[in-house]
Parts: structure tokens; sequence; C-alpha cells
């Protein structure tokens, strides 16, 4: 398949470089065209499947140079974190709670087919989950059912087994907002190859 991946940081660059692995055409999206990228709106125009893996608190803005046109009806993996790092370390969340990011770009996206995923671990865990060193959990929520189905069997390519669906895009707050915690274990684990595993009675 064709990706158009938005963002050229450790996300964007990971991730496309997965896809390539897979056997898929890549194009990597940026604010400015450059050696091995391409503009927002070219990389959204490619991709049959778009990745949003740019700064979050940009990341409406990066879509909306994208262009709705070249966006349409496609598949948008939302994959950023809306952190906001203007007062230092650690960062806050920008928005949060009765909203999110993926929400954010839904509405403003109505035809975009929004899932949110692989927002929770880091960018090496994202494409080869064994790196924690047992089966972890994966969330997805979107409100497109045949959108989260795409999004799955590419997280099941990705090595990823447990893939727990939380539903509608409204379920991004708690995955977005999970960020502060997840810093924290990062500081106790010493270890950003680190993730959590849901054990329910059910
Ligand atoms: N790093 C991780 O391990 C990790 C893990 C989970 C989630 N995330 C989330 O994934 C996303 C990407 O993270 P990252 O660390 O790879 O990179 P990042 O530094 O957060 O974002 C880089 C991308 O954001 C774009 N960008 C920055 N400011 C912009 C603006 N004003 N307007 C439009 N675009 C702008 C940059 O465009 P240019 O290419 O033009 O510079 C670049 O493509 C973030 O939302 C982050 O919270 C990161």
């Amino acid at each position: 398949m064709r990706f158009g991946v938005l963002g050229t940081g450790t996300v964007g660059r990971t991730v496309a470089g997965k896809l390539a692995e897979l056997g898929h055409e890549v194009r990597i999206g940026s604010r400015t065209a450059g050696e091995d990228t391409v503009e927002f709106a070219d990389a959204a125009a490619f991709g049959e499947v778009v990745v949003n893996a740019t700064s979050g608190q940009h990341s409406v803005e990066a879509l909306r140079s994208a262009g709705a046109e070249s966006l349409g009806g496609k598949v948008l993996i939302d994959i950023a974190n809306p952190l906001d790092f203007s007062q230092g370390m650690p960062p806050v969340l920008a928005f949060c709670n009765d909203d999110s990011l993926a929400e954010r770009i839904q509405s403003e996206f109505p035809d975009l087919r929004v899932v949110k995923t692989l927002n929770t671990v880091n960018a090496d865990v994202m494409v080869d989950p064994s790196l924690v060193g047992e089966e972890t959990d994966m969330f997805v929520a979107g409100d497109d059912e045949g959108a989260k189905g795409e999004v799955t069997d590419l997280l099941r390519d990705f090595g990823w087994k447990r893939i727990l669906d939380l539903g509608d895009v409204t379920g991004a707050r708690g995955m977005e907002m999970y960020l502060p915690l997840w810093l924290r274990l990062w500081q106790a684990s010493g270890t950003g190859h680190l993730n959590v595993k849901v054990v329910s009675a059910g």
C-alpha cells in the first residue's frame, strides 16, 4: 500500500522505516521538502493511508497545510500527543479531559477516518513490541469500525498481538492523558522500552 507519513521526527522516521521494510511505498511529509521528504500536502495526496506523526500542538495546523482535498476520506493513523513543552520539562497536555487531539482532528476533517493508536509507547516499541520482553497491550480508538480493522491488521504486521479497542474517538482522551503516567513510568523504570499489560477477569 501507499502511506503518507506526516512528520520527520523519530516517530515519523521509525514508522516510515518499518512500513518500507514491510514492502509498502512511503513518502515522508514535512513543512518544507528536503532530500528525502516532500511537503505535507504531497505526502497526504500520495498515501492511501496517512499517518500523523507531527508535533501534537501543531498537528491540526500541519493537517490543514496537507489540505482536506488530499486527506479526503482516508484512514488517518493518529500517533501524536498534544504535549506543551513551553514551560519546560515535564510537558503538560495542551488540552485534555473532555477533549483530545484525535477528536479535534476528526471534527476539523469530518470525512477522515481517524484512528488513535501507538501514542502510548515510544517509537522503538511501536514497531517492535517484543522490546519490552513480553506481550503487552496496544490500544485503538476511532469512530469508523472499518478503519480500526485496517489499522489493527497493520498493528499485527508491526508485531502487536494484544490489541484493545477502546471504542469511539473519545477513547483517545484516556490514551492521551496516559502520557503524564508514561513519563513517570519512564523515570521510575529507567528505560523507554516499557508498556502496560491489562489483566482483567473478563
Ligand atoms: N518520540 C516518541 O517516542 C513518541 C512516542 C509516542 C508519541 N509521540 C508523539 O508523536 C509525534 C511525533 O513525535 P516526534 O518526537 O517524532 O517529533 P516532534 O518533534 O514532536 O514532531 C516533529 C514534526 O512536527 C512538525 N512540526 C513541528 N512544528 C510544526 C508546526 N508549527 N506546524 C506544522 N508542523 C510542525 C515538524 O515539521 P518539519 O518536518 O517541517 O520540521 C516535524 O515533521 C508527537 O506528537 C509526539 O508527542 C512521540
